[in-house]
């Protein structure tokens, strides 16, 4: 599918298909009463004859408009004006696709960017309308053996305005949602490959291929080099495995080395069994989505280096499998982490925060602005939040508000928990510094506290996204978020950083 953008009257369109919205109860946006006048009060009759009226996500396709140019006019509801927000305007665009995908329209061209959307800009419109129609066109048919995609015949995007169009703005706003919904593509791509394809070893060979692609700087750490570390914490999790762990960090640097990088480390448990404290089988293919985390952080590098960012931005992946081998941990086993703490494994399902202890304190040797962590860390934050917000915990308030503006910004909610030091005394371990379990109480919130006794160096935030990372069910697949989150926190930045240097 490839977008443009434009500016002129929907009724000189010479395309398959114009898309104009219809508010409840039957009120023209301006492009619909622009085709009504043009068409001598041909629309308004149809709806006068009960045909639509304008309910959210309807659709009403015509043909043969009276004084208009192209074939087709499809007339989607907009529900109530004074109620049109994000999650509206979005809806409103994904019914448009589905419904497009119906027809035989190869080109389109949508007047849909010009509806007045509550506190949004004309920009925040293009690229979400990018996003969403590339999600509507999303498989996961990697695997089959016949990839038959009747959506593709839809070639064709035009976002058109009858109102003013400002091109350099426009065509920005444009790439943004490019790279962000190719961004989520790949996070998706990724997510949904089985458990036997998508090992640490594969996403070892990804990093490495996607710096030659995209001119990033890949090292991938061995686990003898991981040994010399010390990283005992992240090796442990490896030991119940067949399959080597890795360490990934992939690097894009699109400012002076001298400028502190955003620091990005992504949970890659490509398969989590649970180990010795193994999982219940029910459902359990869905642990290979235990790498969403790393997928995400792949997914937000690929979009910022396709939009050649001015910022530096380092990708750090502990990755491996959980399973439980015959070497594997057994609870009660004490191991000394990076950082020197030692941790009494209880529970070796609590293998996130093992890994990506590690991985943390690994962080340091970048000097970071912040560092933030992605994981699908806890069951508990899907009992908390569902599937609709991911979790935010951070040991600094302002870094958090920061992620909360991104998040509202970029429609991928999350949502902030507290991170005191009431609930870190459910860490306690007789034997060693501390327990990698704090009970069944507040899960979301004491497994960040694990991970904030390794975050001390730095301002750092961490998102769980075991809710929001896949949906379960018929139509299982993963969701590519954060993706969004993150490249609006980090375009944010960048912008931010580009005013400091002009001023
Ligand atoms: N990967 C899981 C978390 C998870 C579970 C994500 C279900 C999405 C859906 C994580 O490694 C895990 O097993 N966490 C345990 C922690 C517990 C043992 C303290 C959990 O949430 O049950
Ligand atoms: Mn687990
Ligand atoms: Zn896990």
């Amino acid at each position: 599918m490839k977008f443009s953008i434009d500016n002129g009257s929907p009724a000189k369109q010479s395309c398959s298909c114009v898309v104009v919205g219809v508010f409840q109860t039957r009120t023209l946006s301006e492009a619909a009463k622009t085709l009504d006048k043009n068409s001598n009060g041909y629309i308004s009759n149809i709806l006068n004859n009960g045909d639509m009226e304008g309910k959210l996500g309807s659709t009403l396709l015509l043909h043969n408009v009276p004084n208009t140019t192209c074939n087709r006019i499809l007339l989607v509801g907009l529900g109530e004006k004074s109620k049109f927000c994000d999650r509206e305007y979005q809806s409103a665009v994904r019914s448009t696709f589905n419904r497009l995908y119906e027809t035989g329209a190869s080109n389109a061209t949508l007047f849909l960017i010009e509806v007045p959307v509550k506190n949004r800009k004309i920009s925040w419109k293009i690229s979400h309308t990018v996003i969403v129609a590339m999600e509507s066109v999303y498989k996961p048919d990697q695997l089959k053996s016949k990839r038959t995609n009747k959506k593709q015949q839809l070639q064709k995007v035009t976002l058109s305005t009858t109102g003013k169009l400002d091109s350099v703005t426009g065509k920005k706003a444009l790439q943004w949602g490019l790279a962000t919904a190719h961004g989520m593509n790949l996070a998706k791509d990724l997510g949904n490959l089985p458990p036997n394809i998508c090992t640490p070893t594969y996403l070892a060979k990804l990093a490495v291929k996607m710096a030659k692609d995209f001119k990033l700087k890949a090292a991938i750490l061995e686990q003898k080099d991981m040994k010399k570390l010390g990283m005992g914490s992240l090796l442990s999790v490896a030991q119940g495995s067949n399959e080597p762990a890795k360490l990934i960090t992939l690097e894009y640097w699109g400012l002076s080395k001298k400028e502190k990088p955003i620091v990005l480390v992504g949970k890659g448990v490509t398969f989590d069994t649970g180990g010795i404290s193994l999982k219940p089988p029910a459902n359990m293919d869905e642990m290979k989505y235990d790498m969403c985390g790393a997928a995400s952080v792949f997914g937000t590098i690929t979009a910022i280096a396709e939009m050649k960012l001015p910022i530096n931005v380092v990708g750090i992946i502990p990755t491996t499998e959980n399973m439980p081998g015959g070497k594997a941990t057994k609870p009660g086993d004490i191991v000394t982490s990076m950082s020197g703490q030692t941790i009494e494994i209880l529970n070796t399902d609590a293998e996130g925060r093992l890994i990506l202890c590690d991985a943390l304190t690994y962080a340091e040797r970048y000097k970071p602005e912040v560092v933030i962590d992605i994981a699908t860390l806890t069951g508990a934050c899907v009992v908390a939040l569902g599937h609709v917000a991911s979790g935010l915990l951070s040991n600094d308030d302002k870094l958090a508000t920061e992620l909360l503006s991104a998040s509202e910004k970029a429609a991928d909610p999350a949502w902030h928990l507290p991170l005191w030091s009431e609930y870190d005394e459910q860490l306690k371990s007789n034997f060693a510094d501390m327990a990698n379990i704090g009970g069944r109480d507040a899960g979301t919130i004491t497994a960040s506290c694990f991970l904030s006794r390794f975050t001390k160096e730095y301002r750092w935030a961490h998102l769980d996204i075991a809710g929001t990372a896949w949906i379960s069910g018929k139509k299982k697949g993963a969701t590519g978020r954060p993706v969004p989150l993150l490249t609006q926190f980090v375009t944010t930045r960048a912008i931010k950083k580009g005013c400091e240097k002009k001023s």
